[in-house]
């Protein structure tokens, strides 16, 4: 459920038109909803209830400092996977006992960020990472909290791109390896053990790998507590999928998800965390773009709009699909026309939906492409020297530019000539 809803024939962002903001912002623009934000991240608070936990925001899926404060107001934490993610925990007023420390390649320099800003822990993915952190932390008289990252060698069942939980894939440790890597990092001097980290896949929509991820995460505890070690934290990831395609897919809700986790790790006494990210932001966003033209090709028509992939990569990277709807609701029983859906990039990638039936569209009209609060703008780029999207956050009635497009000339100011040329 989402708060993109028709109010007399536009479409509106909670209260307000994104008619009315496509005219002040100009187009395209993501645009996110505050009582989206919120519900989705209730729904995993309420859950997980009444199991001791933290929901920590995956803020890889949506950055922007204004969405990050929203959530962190309500008592989220964060999952960062980098320096700069770090910081805008920091910067939305996040405390450091509240954001987890993930990624496969952190540097030394991020760590020390970390651990003189506040850190819950650090999911460490490696030996050599869990050696360096140690040596990083003695050299600041810190102690880092870490828990390992494990590899549980299950098949997420989704796109082969965003699955991580397989052996073969660059994630965590192999599971059957993780009591001599635990014994390893008690004997470290700069690190205290304090939980185990697994993280599988995300867009996951069967809750069966996750059951099994969790079972063998159960079945670690037991060992690892018998060989000594004080388990009192389990960070079980992200991954719970979304319904891209409202008409036709249901993946598992939030609570059923949450009595998964009870089922399989409840009776531990643990620390529940979890990193949602795509759940959370995924439907509380949508991109919305003007049609350009309609070019009627030899076998089909064009609709060239002023969002390409740079703005919104998904499709051309993970051929996901987004539904488009128009800004401007379509009278009852209009006949649909069938479109493919193309930004101006000059490469043939650059599509967002083929053959996708629509409402009858002209030049100047307004769409939306759903979904695409996650991995939206955080993914955005200026290929083609098109310029940064900006970003909108709607509560209620007000809105507000949380990221302006930047202008041509700022675009081009971060260019330098070498005096030598
Ligand atoms: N925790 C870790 C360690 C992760 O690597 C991820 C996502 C998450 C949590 C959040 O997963 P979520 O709940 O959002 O599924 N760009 C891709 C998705 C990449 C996901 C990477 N890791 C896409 O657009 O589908």
């Amino acid at each position: 459920m989402d708060h993109f809803l028709y109010h007399k024939g536009t479409l509106h962002a909670e209260d307000v038109s994104l008619a009315e903001i496509a005219a002040s912002v100009g187009t395209p623009f993501y645009c996110y909803s505050t009582a989206t934000l919120t519900r989705h991240f209730r729904l995993f608070q309420e859950a997980l209830s009444p199991l001791p936990h933290l929901v920590c925001f995956a803020i890889k899926s949506l950055s922007n400092v204004a969405v990050l404060k929203t959530l962190g107001d309500l008592g989220a934490g964060m999952d960062v996977v980098s320096a700069g993610e770090y910081l805008r925990a920091k910067a939305a007023g996040v405390p450091g006992e509240r954001i987890v420390f993930s990624g496969v390649g952190k540097t030394h320099e991020e760590m020390r960020i970390a651990l003189e800003g506040g850190v819950r822990q650090f999911n460490v993915e490696s030996e050599p990472e869990m050696r360096a952190l140690s040596e990083v932390a003695v050299s600041l008289g810190k102690i880092a909290p870490i828990a390992i990252r494990v590899n549980p060698d299950v098949d997420a069942k989704t796109h082969a791109k965003i699955a991580t939980g397989k052996k073969e894939n660059k994630f965590g440790i192999p599971i059957t390896r993780a009591p001599e890597v635990y014994a390893e990092a008690a004997r470290l001097p700069g690190l205290e053990v304090v939980g185990i980290d697994v993280h599988i896949g995300s867009q996951l929509t069967d809750l069966a790998p996750f059951e099994q991820a969790y079972q063998k995460v159960a079945d670690l505890t037991r060992t690892l507590r018998a060989q000594g070690h004080a388990i009192r934290r389990l960070d079980l990831g992200g991954g719970l999928g979304i319904p891209y395609e409202r008409a036709n897919s249901a993946p598992p809700l939030p609570s059923e998800y949450g009595a998964l986790i009870k089922r399989t790790l409840g009776d531990l006494g643990c620390e529940i965390e979890i990193e949602p990210g795509r759940l959370i932001s995924g439907n509380a966003g949508v991109l919305v773009s003007r049609v350009i033209y309609v070019k009627s090709g030899e076998e089909r028509d064009f609709l060239i709009v002023d969002a390409a992939m740079n703005d919104l990569v998904r499709p051309s990277m993970y051929d996901a699909h987004h539904d488009i709807v128009p800004v401007t609701e379509a009278a009852p029983a209009t006949e649909a026309h069938i479109y493919d859906v193309v930004g101006p990039v000059c490469e043939t990638g650059d599509t967002f939906a083929k053959a996708r039936p629509l409402a009858p569209l002209k030049a100047g009209d307004l769409i939306a492409f759903r979904s695409a609060g996650a991995y939206g703008a955080v993914m955005a780029s200026e290929y083609n020297s098109r310029l940064l999207v900006p970003e909108v956050l709607v509560k209620d009635d007000q809105y507000a530019i949380i990221r302006a497009r930047p202008t041509y000339i700022e675009m081009l100011n971060r260019d330098s000539i070498p005096e030598w040329l």
